[in-house]
């Protein structure tokens, strides 16, 4: 069949990978896709949230599965235009917009893991309409305290706080001064769970489920997890802390409600729940929901998974993940993130890539982000411009190959972590 994914990260060029090698795979394209992902498809020039070009195309290309990347098309409701305006029996893998909001609205996750009673920190949350009563939360919560903006901020809507002042400064400016836009209207405060987090992937048709390779991602820019939050620098799969007793405890209190609270509420989702947590005192609590795919845990995780993956988003459509088992790759995965100079503040584009021509090892993997075509030539588009996966017995030997292989391409500005796994090597 042919199959048309939306997105243009490294993420989506792991989707793109993986999909290539299915038996049902004819024709791929991706929109709008990066330098990386012609190699297995054929690019598009089409936004992902142009709704009604992307199902002219679908009826064009006579498209037989749509595969969404990023969290965007969903909370602005692709899946509903589709319900709406179907293309054949062409299932759209992701959630309705109703339960997009399990990422497009921190309220919205915290009152349905409230409802299903998922462990996550306590909360409140606050708008315009209860102002004061925020600033007296805020005056008597335990420090550090967490600010959320209710909704989607590119990643930058959580304030973690240890000073009171700043924190009611902050409140202030978020929602009266829409700080964040309209995503500051709403703000929930949390209290700080202090441990170690990791990502869980779960696929979901709406009633069954399957899990993924887990995955922990490096969020800083520096080494050490120190200086500011990127979109990620690497990532590392599975997980050494997350041992059987620990994923049991995942798996019984987080993901079962979570895919049960999904059904009791018919809520219309199949695709992908990356439930964000961290382990407190040995037991996981939820930090987050996304309703996509991370990056770049995808670009470990789908290096791990033996299954073919269209077959695998196919039974999500039909809800048939039920008759499905999912097989894991028993290496380890790790991948490190080139990126360019300044990132994640400003950075210049259009810098010229070298080396993508050269052998790469065959355990290691280059999946392109930020990078595009133009004039014969693949140059840098983005922060985050490329990532290299190995595979090996250890993080360690894992990492030293992927930066082995960063060290040979290059372009102007080029940083990556070392450190990626820093505390299981
Ligand atoms: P989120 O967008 O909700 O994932 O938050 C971004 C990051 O903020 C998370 O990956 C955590 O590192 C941190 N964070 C969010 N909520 C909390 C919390 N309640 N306690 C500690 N850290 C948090
Ligand atoms: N790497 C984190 C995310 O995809 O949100």
């Amino acid at each position: 069949m042919n199959i048309l994914l939306l997105g243009s990260g490294g993420r989506e060029h792991a989707f793109a990978w993986k999909m290539a090698q299915s038996v049902h795979c004819d024709q791929l394209f991706i929109a709008p896709g990066n330098a990386g992902t012609s190699a297995f498809g054929t690019n598009v020039d089409m936004s992902v949230t142009d709704f009604p070009a992307i199902r002219q195309f679908c009826v064009e290309q006579q498209i037989g599965l749509l595969v969404v990347g990023p969290e965007e098309p969903l909370v602005k409701g692709i899946v509903d235009y589709f319900n709406a305006n179907p293309v054949g029996d062409m299932p759209v893998i992701g959630p309705a917009r109703y339960g997009a909001q399990l990422e497009g609205s921190k309220a919205f996750a915290k009152a349905f893991m409230e409802r299903h009673g998922i462990p996550t920190a306590a909360y409140r949350e606050f708008d315009g309409n209860n102002f004061e009563e925020g600033i007296a939360y805020i005056r008597q919560h335990a420090l550090p305290i967490v600010l959320k903006a209710d909704g989607l901020a590119a990643g930058k809507g959580v304030l973690i706080l240890n000073n009171r002042e700043e924190a009611l400064l902050e409140f202030e400016q978020m929602i009266m001064q829409g700080k964040f836009g309209d995503a500051s209207k709403k703000v929930v405060i949390e209290e700080f769970l202090d441990g170690i987090e990791m990502s869980v992937f779960v696929l979901t048709d709406g009633k069954n489920y399957v899990l993924l390779p887990s995955a922990k991602d490096y969020k800083r820019i520096g080494e050490g997890d120190t200086g500011l939050n990127t979109g990620g620098m690497g990532a590392v799969s599975p997980v050494p802390f997350a041992d059987t007793l620990f994923m049991d405890k995942v798996i019984d209190r987080i993901v079962r409600p979570t895919v049960a609270g999904l059904q009791q509420e018919q809520i219309d989702y199949k695709g992908f729940v990356f439930v964000g947590l961290i382990k407190v005192n040995g037991e996981p609590m939820v930090i987050e929901y996304n309703c996509r795919m991370g990056d770049p845990e995808t670009e470990v995780v789908f290096p791990r998974l033996k299954n073919d993956l269209v077959e695998l988003l196919l039974a999500a459509g039909r809800q048939r993940l039920d008759a499905v088992t999912v097989v894991f790759d028993e290496r380890v995965a790790c991948t490190v993130m080139a990126v360019s100079g300044g990132y994640p503040g400003d950075y210049q584009k259009g810098k010229p890539i070298y080396g993508l021509d050269l052998p790469v090892p065959a355990e290691s993997l280059v999946f392109h982000a930020g990078t595009i075509y133009r004039n014969g030539m693949t140059v840098t588009n983005g922060g985050r411009v490329l990532c290299v996966t190995s595979y090996a017995d250890t993080i360690r030997d894992a990492v030293l190959k992927s930066t082995a292989v960063l060290e040979k391409i290059q372009f102007e500005g080029k940083y990556f972590r070392k450190d990626i796994g820093y505390e299981f090597k």
